[in-house]
């Protein structure tokens, strides 16, 4: 395990957060405060806040992200944002498959496979997430789950383009529960898509893959859980909506 083959990267993904006038408020705040981050800042923001959060970043270290992607360059889709549009609105990385958009937005496994196939075609990084739900890991079946996904999303994904993939591990009980998963357990569920990755791309391929966990990680617990070998980052729900406590998780990825 070579932990400093991978780039740390603390995400926010604000989801149905924030207006744009607060969006920018919120960058402002955060910008000094994660100046001298030693990983990569992101902050993923609704499609709306886009340019006000592209502006406010603007000469700083952090790198602004949609929650989302069509994976048709343009069309008949109603309420629907390309790759085009994504791109000439300045962003740089995009959530694919959160386990809301699964669980509530009909999101398939075929879907995200689609959308980060688009994501990476048009040169954007893609954080593609992964998760069990409590019931599949009861019934035991996270390793098989974990690896199922991780292999359908990325399935035609060449060598090459995995270097623009980062995969978030969120285990669907621990997302805005306050329940967060032991540091062994998220660093077990990381294991098992970096082996899915190994067994695909290869041992070798597979240690060079940044690999997060998400799932109600803040201020408190970032420590502990990124001291995990499998542990490359975070994507921040909750705590990253308030300045301080994601500039606390970013400097625990710095160290
Ligand atoms: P949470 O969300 O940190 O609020 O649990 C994480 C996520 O859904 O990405």
């Amino acid at each position: 395990m070579k932990k400093d083959l991978r780039r740390a990267v603390i995400a926010g993904n604000w989801k149905m957060n924030k207006t744009p006038s607060e969006a920018k408020a919120l960058i402002e705040e955060m910008k000094p405060l994660v100046a001298d981050a030693k990983c990569d800042v992101v902050l993923c923001v609704p499609f709306i806040d886009i340019p006000a959060a592209v502006e406010a970043a603007k000469g700083s270290n952090i790198k602004i992200g949609a929650e989302n992607i069509h994976f048709k360059a343009s069309g008949a889709y109603t309420g629907e944002v390309s790759a085009d549009m994504l791109k000439e609105a300045g962003v740089e990385y995009v959530v694919i498959g959160h386990s809301e958009r699964r669980q509530y937005f009909g999101e398939t496994d075929q879907t995200v496979n689609l959308r980060t196939l688009a994501a990476l075609n048009a040169g954007f990084k893609a954080i593609v997430c992964v998760g069990e739900t409590l019931e599949q890991r009861e019934l035991g079946y996270t390793e098989t789950l974990l690896k199922y996904q991780t292999k359908m999303a990325l399935t035609n994904v060449t060598a090459e383009q995995l270097k623009n993939v980062i995969i978030a591990y969120e285990p669907v009980w621990a997302i805005g529960t306050g329940v967060t998963a032991t540091a062994d357990q998220a660093d077990e569920g990381n294991g098992f898509v970096r082996a899915a990755i190994a067994e695909s791309y290869g041992a070798d391929v597979a240690e060079t893959v940044t690999v997060q966990y998400g799932g109600s990680m803040n201020a408190k617990n970032a420590d502990e859980l990124l001291s995990k070998v499998n542990v490359d980052g975070g994507l921040i729900g909750g705590a990253s909506l308030k300045a301080e406590d994601f500039a606390i998780i970013v400097k625990a990825a710095s160290k």
